[in-house]
């Protein structure tokens, strides 16, 4: 298995680039568009076919570099059959499975931080996208969020995978690079095993966060896939 983690500096967003390394067919999961000419570039280099752009969620902070890669590669774009997103090529639900090469990925469906968040596991590692980030987790001030079904997707969805398996986020603001389902159950501050529902909604509600700097125009482009142009 070919496994990169990228990162894009402006919106501390990790990509991340799986493949097989006999069959080269890989999946990307959350490509911003700025780092485009990064991630095709790579993809080329390293002699790979792209088969899907996976989205954890619709972004607020930053533009997808799904629309992007998929006219350059042919790869199908996937989101969440709740996203309402209607310009991709598969709509995945929980359950689902996204196979390349010998690998699979599963789809967890993990609401909460927006209505339709998707993390995605397979093999040890588990993309939680915004749901469980590396010792907190996404706001649910937006785009339906609901602390009440984040903190259920992540108690009952991602805490009940094996304890050795890695968290991958979509972003860390402080350079960590993962974590675990087992550190997470006990260093989380907000969602550790000894929280209880009542206090993790009122840390949330407390959290009174500005809203993120592009979400007016992140929000509107990345429901077109990422298209910049309305047209
Ligand atoms: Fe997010």
């Amino acid at each position: 298995m070919i496994f990169r983690q990228l990162f894009d500096l402006e919106s501390s967003t990790y990509t991340y680039l799986l493949a097989d390394a006999i069959t080269g067919e890989a999946v990307v999961i959350d490509p911003v568009l700025e780092q485009n000419q990064r991630d095709s570039r790579l993809i080329k280099e390293l002699g790979l076919k792209l088969l899907y752009i996976l989205e954890t969620h619709i972004h607020a902070d930053h533009i997808t570099g799904a629309d992007l890669l998929r006219a350059e590669t042919g790869a199908k774009t996937a989101v969440a059959k709740t996203s309402g997103v209607e310009c991709a090529d598969r709509y995945l639900e929980d359950g689902d499975e996204i196979l390349f090469g010998s690998h699979r990925l599963r789809v967890i469906a993990t609401p909460g931080h927006t209505n339709s968040c998707l993390s995605y596991y397979g093999e040890g590692r588990v993309f939680t996208g915004d749901a469980v980030l590396i010792r907190g987790c996404g706001r649910t001030d937006f785009q339906e969020g609901s602390s009440e079904k984040l903190f259920n997707s992540v108690r009952s969805k991602i805490f009940s995978l094996p304890e050795e398996t890695l968290i991958f986020p979509a972003h860390d603001y402080k350079g960590v690079l993962h974590s675990s389902v087992r550190e997470e159950k006990k260093f989380n501050p907000r969602l550790n095993e000894s929280i209880g529902l009542d206090v993790f909604k009122g840390i949330m509600s407390a959290l009174k966060l500005d809203p993120p700097k592009k979400i007016q125009v992140a929000v509107p482009a990345n429901r077109r896939c990422g298209k910049t142009n309305p047209a």
